[in-house]
Formats: C-alpha cells, sequence, structure tokens
C-alpha cells in the first residue's frame, strides 16, 4: 500500500519524462545548438563570397567524439539549403571508395537545383557524365550483377571516366559547378567522418578543391573528421593547409553550455538553481554529448522547478550508465584483446586524457615499439585513438582514459 502511494506521488508531482528536451546520441539534432555561432557566421561569409563568384576555401570540422561535429555538419547543410545550393552528404567508411557515396550525393544536389535551370538538356548532359563517373567504380568486380546508380538517362562517355579517381573527380566537380553557375547558387557536398577516407581518395578531394578555388567555381567541400584530419589532409597534398578553413570544434565554455541547458528547459517552463548549473558543468564538462546526458537524467530524477544540485547528483550515475553503455563501451568493445590492453597502457599514463609519446605506451606494456604499433594501427583505423603529431598518440573519445580506468 505504502509503495503504491510512493510511486503514485512521485508520477504526480515528478517532472513529466515526455517533455523531457534533451537528446544524447550520435548525431541526434540538440534542443538548443549552443556555442557554434562563431562557426554559423563564417559559413555564412563563405557561402555569400561563392554566390558572388569570390574565391573561398573548402571548410573542414574537426574535432574529439561527440563534441558535436555531425550536428553542425547537418546545420551548415542546412544554411545552404535555405540558400537555395544543391546539397548533398555521405557518411566516409573505412574501406569504402569515394567514388558512388560521392555519385549519389552529387546527384541529389543537382537534383534540388535542377528545376531551376532554363536549360534541361544541360542538366541531363551532366547526368549523363554523373552516371559514367560511377559505373566506373571498381566495386562490382566479381558481382555477377552490376550496381546501378539511380540515374535515369544514359551515361556520357569520355569525361570523368577515366578511372583514376582524381583526374575523374576533378573534371566532376568542375562540371557539377557548372550547372549551379547556370541556375545562379552553389553546390555544397558534406563528407563526415572524412578522415575514413583513403589516400587516393584524399588526394582527389584535395586536388579537386585546389582547381574549384583556382576557378572560383561555386562548389564547395564541408568535411567533419577527428582531429587528425589536418594531418591526413597535408601527407596527401602539401598545400592543402592553405586549401581548406579550418575548425576546431571543442567543448563548449562555460556560458554556452549553461545555454545549452537553460534554453531548452526555459521552454518548458522549467529553470535550474546555480548550484545545479555548477555541478553539471563540473560533471559534463562542457562536452556536447554529456551535456546532454547529465541534462537528460537530470531532469528525469528531478520532481520540481528549478532543479538542484541535489537532483543532479540523484541523477549523475543513470547518466554515467549511459555513457558507459552508450558512448564509451559501444566503441570500447570494438576493439581486439591486443588493442585493449594497447589502450590501458595508454590510459595509465595519460593523466588528464591528453596525448602520450607512442614509445612510452610500448615502453609500459615492456614490448619493442615495432610489435605493438599492428594494435596502435588498428585502434586509428577503428576511430578509438588518433596521432596528431608524429610520435604521439590521443584517444578520440573525451574522458576515455578515465573511463578505462574504472572498467577493469
Ligand atoms: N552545440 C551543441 N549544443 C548542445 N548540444 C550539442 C551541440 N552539439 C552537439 N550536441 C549534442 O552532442 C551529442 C553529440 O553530437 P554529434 O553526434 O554531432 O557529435 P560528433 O562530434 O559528430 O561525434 P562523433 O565523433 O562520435 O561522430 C548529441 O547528443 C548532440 O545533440
Ligand atoms: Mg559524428
Amino acid at each position: 500500500m505504502v509503495r503504491y502511494f510512493a510511486a503514485d506521488t512521485l508520477r504526480c508531482s515528478g517532472m513529466d519524462p515526455v517533455r523531457n528536451p534533451y537528446a544524447p546520441g550520435a548525431g541526434q539534432r540538440p534542443p538548443e545548438l549552443a556555442g557554434r555561432d562563431k562557426q554559423l557566421d563564417a559559413f555564412d561569409i563563405v557561402l555569400e563570397r561563392v554566390a558572388r563568384g569570390r574565391p573561398e576555401r573548402s571548410v573542414m570540422l574537426t574535432g574529439l567524439r561527440g563534441v558535436g561535429k555531425t550536428v553542425l555538419l547537418n546545420q551548415l547543410r542546412s544554411a545552404a539549403r535555405q540558400r537555395g545550393w544543391g546539397t548533398g552528404k555521405l557518411e566516409a567508411r573505412p574501406d569504402q571508395e569515394l567514388r558512388r557515396p560521392l555519385a549519389s550525393a552529387l546527384h541529389m544536389a543537382v537534383r534540388a537545383i535542377a528545376v531551376a535551370h532554363r536549360h534541361p538538356e544541360m542538366v541531363d548532359d551532366f547526368l549523363g557524365i554523373l552516371k559514367a563517373f560511377a559505373l566506373r567504380s571498381t566495386a562490382d568486380k566479381g558481382m555477377r550483377e552490376r550496381w546501378q546508380p539511380g540515374i535515369d538517362v544514359p551515361a556520357v562517355t569520355g569525361r570523368a571516366d577515366s578511372g583514376d579517381i582524381e583526374i575523374d573527380l576533378v573534371e566532376l566537380l568542375l562540371e557539377a559547378a557548372e550547372v549551379a553557375r547556370a541556375v545562379g547558387v552553389g553546390i555544397a557536398i558534406f563528407i563526415d567522418e572524412m578522415q575514413d577516407l583513403g589516400p587516393a581518395d584524399i588526394s582527389a578531394i584535395c586536388a579537386a578543391c585546389h582547381e574549384l578555388s583556382q576557378e572560383a567555381a561555386p562548389l564547395i567541400v564541408v568535411g567533419a573528421g577527428l582531429p587528425h584530419l589536418p594531418a591526413v589532409l597535408s601527407a596527401s597534398k602539401s598545400y592543402s593547409e592553405r586549401l581548406f578553413g579550418y575548425h576546431r570544434i571543442d567543448r563548449l565554455d562555460r556560458s554556452a553550455a549553461d545555454h545549452a541547458l537553460i534554453a531548452p528547459a526555459g521552454r518548458e517552463e522549467v529553470k535550474f538553481t546555480d548550484a545545479a548549473l555548477d555541478t553539471l558543468y563540473q560533471k559534463a564538462d562542457g562536452y556536447p554529448y554529456f551535456v546532454q546526458a547529465y541534462g537528460k537524467a537530470t531532469w528525469d530524477a528531478a520532481t520540481d522547478s528549478p532543479i538542484t544540485a541535489e537532483d543532479v547528483e540523484v541523477g549523475a550515475p543513470a547518466a554515467e550508465e549511459e555513457l558507459a553503455v552508450g558512448f564509451f563501451g559501444s566503441r570500447y568493445e570494438r576493439a581486439t584483446p591486443a588493442e585493449r590492453e594497447y589502450m590501458r597502457a595508454m590510459a595509465d599514463l595519460a593523466g588528464d586524457d591528453g596525448p602520450v609519446a607512442t614509445s612510452a605506451v610500448a615502453n609500459e606494456l615492456g614490448r619493442k615499439p615495432a610489435s605493438v604499433s599492428p594494435a596502435r594501427d588498428g585502434l586509428i583505423k577503428k576511430g578509438l585513438i588518433y596521432s596528431a603529431e608524429r610520435g604521439t598518440i590521443g584517444f578520440t573519445v573525451p574522458h576515455f582514459g578515465r573511463y578505462l580506468r574504472g572498467v577493469q
């Protein structure tokens, strides 16, 4: 009887979990995109300049896991769309060729602006080139049925279909830019997880962006990736440092993190005490994924507005559990036993998650550097660690060292 009353009281006076506004999850649109005005404003200038035929650099967003790269990429995409641009997006995967997903993204972008083109036959001509480009994919080798790009015009041979991705991509993107120019808009292609592209594809993108900016062509590539993406690009082409506008996406500062929590709650007429915000910042450390996770758990733990520091403490274990499973654990499980051992050694060395020397990791494991490099390379390929500077290695996942020290 008593238990029945307790549960019932909780249900009546507690905060409504259905109205919980927070959104932890990969690529989940946050209820409030906090602290990214600088990047959004800079991108508006890029769009405006390209629209006016001014030369512009393509844009690269880099940062650790969970800082909000995908969410920002999507936001930039809708900014481009709002200006009438044609847009397309792809997510790079290790061991997957760029050719097909890029063809699909470009197809979508061109279709969006084709209706405004005064000469439909020119659009069809471009689509024919695009089809020929897509059909040069080598991914079908050995398969009985050929994949079809879903473009319903005949392939036009002779352009962008040499089979050399660098030559073909340069030709294809210049042709696409001409379609956009004729409509008086631009095209933006968004590439998430860009560090996962293979060397030939990376080098093709650099060459194409180089050519596009020299021609002041209205087509830009907007990439997002881990902190070593600039190193991947410059290993491919030395001029890449000048080719792209890099934006480091970092954790939110105190006022942005507060805003990410306060604004959505405000719309539900719920407030936080100052002490609650202090505690939340201390726990989430400004990392957007953590802000959402602790925000969500705190809301569910709170009984009334204003939300207090005690509510944060009551909710915290639920947030930590969700992070352990959804953010840390899912990644840890991808590692082999040797890779886990490597990461544990890193965690023991990295006091505050900062990068450590690879030689120190080998030393900690009591092994020769060469014998541990397969584990290190495997982890880089899986996106769990990165090397932004030669000879050092860091976790791509914030607080991962702390998490590993807690797992036995
Ligand atoms: N500016 C922001 N303000 C508030 N919350 C944000 C912000 N950016 C992202 N988030 C939240 O953070 C979480 C992670 O975002 P997102 O998936 O975009 O990160 P990411 O950098 O792409 O991570 P990964 O490297 O794992 O792909 C999501 O729950 C999202 O709602
Ligand atoms: Mg992402």
